[in-house]
């Protein structure tokens, strides 16, 4: 019952009855979108990947998972955050978010950052309208899940260092660090070819000509940079590839889902290899990143668990005071550690999922 648990919503509503109304009226509404929900549901969940992740993660998540099931499966309530691109800013977008409810994330952090970083948020269900591509002409916002933003924000780039975006397309991270700090140097790299040539449209679409000279965009496997470009930057986000949980529950080919389950063990080994070559690629003293869209511990805390134990010149960085002004807007896990933040989606605070930690190199 998450619309009514939003206070906002009974405001003004003196009298008791009339509450009550609303409440029913309320609660029919959420029905009605429940059983619409679920008869998309039928339709669209992939049944062999939603039996899969109730096995495991009622026993990661416990209770938690029956939350996170019901938004991972209901796409009518998923909510996508703006971040405004301030290379092109549009008062009149802002104005048309505010008018629609949209609140600013952070707003008492906007000092730590670039006074231009806003991304907007709303507790409210869908999507605000996408905007085409235009030739020559700049997008004025990007849409995300606003949990993106944690990863960026947990990376903390300062003005000048030297950054490297391994696993970069489509660019949403790239962009939002662009617009966080102004790094000397943004590499933004991605292997597959097709999301490759995407992710430079991204970039194109919303950097100015007279800044891309600060990016470099690359094609290499993320798990060769260490030995190519050996302590060169200041900071790596690894955005991992990962089971990617929302996607591949709404995979249409069940054939390919069993044989991408099938393969889900392997992923933990890349993402292990892309971790290597990560602290490879920094320079003592910098810090890491290392972000998925995934659930599951097997590609998470037991990954970074490994290099922890595994690399001598690794140390975690404690995150817990991101996680204290995140937790206003989004659902944490509360058994992670200092170094760690689990976002679980819940209805109305549709974030998620995503896992962060955060590594420094001695
Ligand atoms: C989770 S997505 C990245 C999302 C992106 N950071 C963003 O915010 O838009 C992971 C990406 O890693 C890419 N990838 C997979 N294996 C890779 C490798 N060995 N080296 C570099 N990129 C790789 C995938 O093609 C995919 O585009």
């Amino acid at each position: 019952m998450w619309l009514l648990r939003r206070p906002g919503l009974l405001r003004g509503i003196c009298c008791r009855s009339a509450a009550c109304q609303l409440r029913k009226s309320l609660s029919s509404a959420l029905e009605e979108l429940e059983t619409k929900s679920e008869a998309k549901l039928q339709k669209q969940v992939c049944q062999v990947v939603l039996n899969h992740f109730e096995k495991q993660y009622s026993k990661e998540l416990g209770e938690a998972w029956n939350s996170v099931r019901k938004v991972l499966t209901t796409p009518q309530c998923w909510q996508y955050a703006v971040l405004l691109n301030p290379f092109r800013f549009s008062s009149e977008v802002e104005n048309d978010l505010l008018s629609k409810g949209y609140r600013l994330l952070f707003p008492e952090s906007s000092s730590c950052f670039r006074q231009s970083f806003k991304c907007y948020i709303t507790s409210a269900p869908g999507r605000f309208p996408a905007q085409k591509h235009r030739a020559g002409r700049l997008k004025e916002y990007y849409l995300l899940n606003a949990a993106s933003i944690l990863a960026v924000l947990a990376l903390d780039v300062e003005s000048g260092e030297k950054v490297l975006d391994m696993c970069a397309a489509p660019g949403g991270k790239s962009v939002a660090t662009l617009q966080y700090a102004w790094p000397g140097l943004l590499q933004s790299n991605e292997y597959d070819n097709l999301r490759s040539n995407w992710l430079r449209n991204t970039l194109e679409s919303f950097i100015p000509e007279s800044l891309m000279n600060l990016v470099i965009i690359s094609q290499l496997d993320g798990r060769q940079i260490g030995n190519l470009q050996p302590e060169r930057f200041d900071k790596v986000l690894v955005d991992a590839p990962c089971s990617n949980d929302r996607s591949w529950l709404f995979s249409s080919d069940t054939q390919q889902a069993t044989v991408r389950l099938a393969q889900r063990k392997e992923l933990s080994a890349v993402q292990i290899q892309l971790l290597r070559s990560a602290i490879k690629a920094l320079r003592p003293g910098g810090s890491l990143v290392y972000s998925t869209c995934t659930l599951s511990k097997a590609e998470n805390s037991e990954v970074v668990t490994h290099i922890l134990n595994t690399c001598s010149n690794v140390l975690p960085v404690d995150i817990s005071a991101l996680a204290t002004s995140a937790s206003k807007e989004f659902t944490l896990a509360s058994d992670v550690q200092q170094h760690e933040l689990l976002i679980l989606p819940e209805m109305g605070r549709a974030w998620g999922p995503m896992y962060i930690s955060k590594l420094k190199k001695c």
